[in-house]
């Protein structure tokens, strides 16, 4: 079967203010972006999706959005975004936005005007709610920022509901106009020619008619964000939302049908998959954050990821993610050996990965002094750790000043170790990340096992997980990960095999045959190209 682009490609996520700086404001923007098309092509991805760069006040780092079809100041001007988009198309890449349907910033005009009075036009465009009797927010419902969700006006005497920061309204998805609205945004960028949107909380979208409370979740602990004290049964994933997801895809498919939408939700399995829609009408990749969320174990990841495979709608195609802009990198959360095997993991497992800008050379959570912290989350709940900037530094390209990000003062301190942790050094190493990661793109995007083949699982422990990919007329390959730092044995349960090491993390162990029982090393992940 025919595979689309988004199918059999690479998705590189840049979050843009600390991807490259162009004009010596320390904030990266859209010319940097562009200078650096050379370097994502040479590595080998396909698509770039951008985190937000419309006008915005900032609250939120341009997740509340003042306008829906500019660019702000920071990043360029629209003449900037048609050049990039177009350089990018040049190169036979596809450009992704980030599309935040969910809420408003609190400066956009239709907020302004939804709030100067309870009989303006665009009042039911936000969920405005009456006090309770006493004068009390109308539900328990908490913000995913700290505190209560309710926040209160005083000219006209009601709250509004806002899922993040206070700044960032919610627009009330149950006003046929606030869909139509939002309906002409896609449509302006999908004209322009954009390729995507990634939708920002695509769960949150439509929330309980009857505003019931949530009730508590039972696993909480006090370490966790205050937001976790509830289960969001009321506030997320109602089933609304599923019509809503499927009026966007017909926005999408309105001028042809190559353009993917990618919904961001973070949920179980289970009802992560319903987010396909009935007969594959909902997003073509609902983010599957499994790599993201699980704990770093072999048989908890070999677990799920059958568990995905099982679940997923016929036709409904998978994909994988380890690290995006608000939680910690991969190789802080692992290790950085430990950080090789899960690129060979993302990179071979069936479905679409998205590698997060910075990963790919290994890149960790920078430390942040306290009184440099930016992240509202981080500064609404200071006693949690849960600052989002460690894992949002300036990218690391080579080893001159602040790593040749920007001439001027960087918005986020950078990494201390930049001089010896770069693109431009380990462009040139034969052991680095990168040069790991340029090996296992090139493998994936020239082996039809590999990019669209199926995903069979072979064996999983304490340790380790082995799984084939196979597809029809072409090399199957046998990928064995050693999710530990200590040695290991594999041997198949039921079949024998030859074949050649083609990649290894380590990669002493590339040219090898191996037939049988394999050892391992520690962090050691292989590749192997199996004999027919
Ligand atoms: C999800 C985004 O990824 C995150 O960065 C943002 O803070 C929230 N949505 C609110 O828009």
């Amino acid at each position: 079967m025919d595979k689309k682009w988004w199918q059999t490609g690479i998705i590189y996520q840049v979050y843009p203010r600390s991807f490259q700086d162009s004009n010596g404001d320390g904030v990266g923007d859209l010319k940097g972006i562009l200078q650096r098309l050379d370097y994502l092509q040479w590595l080998g991805i396909n698509a770039l999706w951008l985190s937000p760069v419309y006008p915005s006040p900032m609250a939120d780092f341009g997740y509340d959005i003042s306008d829906y079809t500019g660019i702000h100041p920071l990043f360029g001007d629209m003449a900037d975004f048609d050049n990039l988009l177009e350089a990018v198309h040049k190169r036979g890449m596809k450009l992704l936005l980030d599309l935040v349907p969910n809420h408003t910033s609190d400066q956009h005009p239709w907020f302004v005007e939804s709030r100067s009075s309870r009989d303006n036009p665009k009042r039911d465009w936000y969920i405005w709610h009456d006090p309770l009797p006493d004068g009390g927010v109308p539900n328990n419902w908490l913000s995913m920022f700290g505190g209560n969700a309710w926040e209160w006006d005083h000219t006209t005497q009601q709250y509004y509901y806002h899922a993040f920061l206070r700044e960032q309204p919610d627009l009330n998805w149950r006003n046929p106009e606030v869909q139509q609205a939002m309906f002409d945004v896609m449509r302006f960028w999908l004209k322009k020619g954009v390729d995507g949107f990634r939708v920002d909380v695509m769960w949150h979208m439509i929330k309980d008619a009857q505003f019931r409370n949530n009730p508590p979740d039972p696993n909480y602990e006090p370490h966790m964000s205050t937001y976790s004290q509830l289960l969001p049964v009321y506030s997320t994933d109602q089933p609304e939302v599923h019509e809503l997801v499927h009026k966007m895809r017909s926005v999408m498919e309105e001028i042809d049908d190559e353009r993917v939408m990618i919904g961001e939700i973070y949920l179980p399995i289970h009802q992560l998959v319903t987010y396909y829609g009935v007969d594959n009408n909902g997003a073509h990749l609902p983010f599957n954050f499994q790599l993201l969320t699980l704990p770093w174990q072999a048989l908890q990841i070999s677990t799920a990821i059958d568990q995905y495979e099982g679940a997923l709608p016929v036709n409904g195609w998978p994909n994988w993610v380890l690290s995006n802009h608000d939680q910690h990198r991969i190789a802080s959360r692992v290790g950085v050996q430990q950080a090789r095997v899960a690129a060979m993991l993302l990179l071979t497992l069936r479905g679409t990965p998205t590698i997060y800008y910075g990963d790919e050379i290994a890149m960790r959570n920078v430390a942040i002094p306290f009184d440099e912290v930016v992240d509202p989350q981080g500064l609404n709940m200071p006693d949690k750790n849960l600052s989002r900037d460690p894992s949002r530094t300036p990218m690391q390209w080579d080893n001159s000043k602040n790593a040749g990000f920007t001439d001027g003062k960087p918005w986020l301190r950078l990494s201390k170790i930049s001089h010896r942790a770069n693109v431009e050094m380990q462009q040139q190493d034969p052991y680095s990340m990168l040069t790991l990661h340029k090996r296992l793109i090139s493998l994936r995007t020239n082996e039809p096992a590999l990019d669209a083949g199926s995903y069979v699982p072979v064996y999983a422990d304490n340790q380790m997980l082995a799984y084939m990919r196979e597809a029809e007329g072409a090399d199957s390959f046998l990928i064995v990960l050693n999710l530990t730092h200590w040695p290991c044995y594999f041997r198949p349960p039921h079949f024998s095999f030859s074949g050649k090491v083609e990649i290894a993390t380590i990669p002493e162990s590339e040219g090898i045959y191996l037939t049988d029982t394999i050892s391992l090393d520690g962090d050691e992940g292989l590749v192997i190209r199996l004999e027919k």
